[in-house]
């Protein structure tokens, strides 16, 4: 890491203001302080593979969360939406807060989607994306009349107002993702926590889902926590990028990306979105950077 680039990050975003929710006007954040997990190993002993992080998150933005597989990124990701391995004390030590209260379970503003969708295969689209309104906590939060008004007018949002009847069988990956990314948004979360969510789409509809992604937090922000390991894909959608390093995982750079999105593919080339490219994959690839101050503000 450029340690110098990175304690200007860090001072910078610790003196940044708390944000508020456009939609909400509430406050929203995200803290982990002293973050470690470990986990029993077969035969005994246990492999530490969370060491020591802090982070705060604190505004409505794109959070890219980088790092070799392994490192422990899904296992972060879990703890900020209160999913614990079972029978595993999570996390080890240290502690999640979520608007300064400390969270150890599900947490109603922290919603999670992950990369194989968990699609119902038995339900039309529609009811997919419904489904959480089948709880009695949701059905309790929400009236009737505005889940079913939010169901249909998140359906729109996504693109699949055209397949509401349809089974997930009937679709592409593209489109499943989408159910599971309105199934999500129906609940208005003010956290949105993504695991390699487009990982498993071509290119293309990555592409797609992405330019989807921007339009959707543009037009309705929140803070959105986003693992991938698609160097692109993190200058593409982040607000600001965080990269862990090879386990035991630490925070091996945080920095902003200022440009705003949509991004071109004219900004991707530009030498600002090299260097950062180059800082990202010399912290993936566990390189010495030996490359002076970047120039990349936050
Ligand atoms: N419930 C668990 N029990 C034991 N080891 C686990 C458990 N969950 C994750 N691990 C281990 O923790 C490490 C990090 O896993 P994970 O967070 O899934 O990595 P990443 O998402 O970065 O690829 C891996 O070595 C994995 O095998
Ligand atoms: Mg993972």
């Amino acid at each position: 890491m450029n340690s110098e680039a990175s304690q200007i990050d860090r001072a910078d975003a610790g003196a940044a203001p708390v944000v508020t929710d456009v939609v909400s006007r509430k406050p929203v954040s995200i803290e982990l302080r002293d973050i470690v997990q470990e986990f029993p190993v077969h035969g005994g002993g246990s492999l530490r593979v969370i060491d020591g992080i802090s982070l705060s998150l604190d505004r409505p933005e794109i959070v890219m969360l980088l790092g070799p597989s392994g490192c422990g990124k899904s296992t972060l990701l879990h703890m900020m939406g209160g999913v614990r391995p079972i029978g595993i004390r999570s996390p080890t030590s240290g502690q999640v807060s979520i608007d300064g209260v400390a969270c150890d379970g599900a947490h109603d503003d922290a919603v999670m989607v992950f990369q194989r969708y968990a699609n119902r295969p038995d339900l039309s689209v529609r009811d997919n994306v419904a489904f959480p309104f089948r709880l009695r906590h949701w059905r309790d939060k929400v009236p009737r009349a505005e889940a079913e008004q939010r169901v249909d007018a998140m359906l729109e949002a996504v693109g699949l107002g055209g397949h509401r009847r349809h089974r997930p069988a009937q679709l592409s990956g593209g489109q499943n993702q989408r159910v599971a990314l309105a199934r999500a948004l129906v609940l208005q979360p003010r956290i949105l926590l993504m695991d390699e969510p487009f990982g498993a789409l071509d290119a293309q509809t990555r592409g797609d889902m992405q330019t989807l992604l921007h339009t959707l937090h543009r037009n309705n922000p929140c803070l959105i926590v986003f693992v991938t390991h698609d160097v692109t894909e993190a200058l593409m959608l982040g607000d600001r990028v965080v990269v862990l390093s090879t386990q035991p995982a630490r925070i091996a750079d945080d920095f902003r990306i200022v440009e705003p999105r949509p991004r071109s593919s004219a900004w991707q080339r530009s030498s600002e979105a090299v260097a950062m490219e180059e800082r990202i994959l010399d912290q993936l690839h566990n390189r010495s950077a030996g490359r002076g101050t970047l120039s990349v503000t936050i």
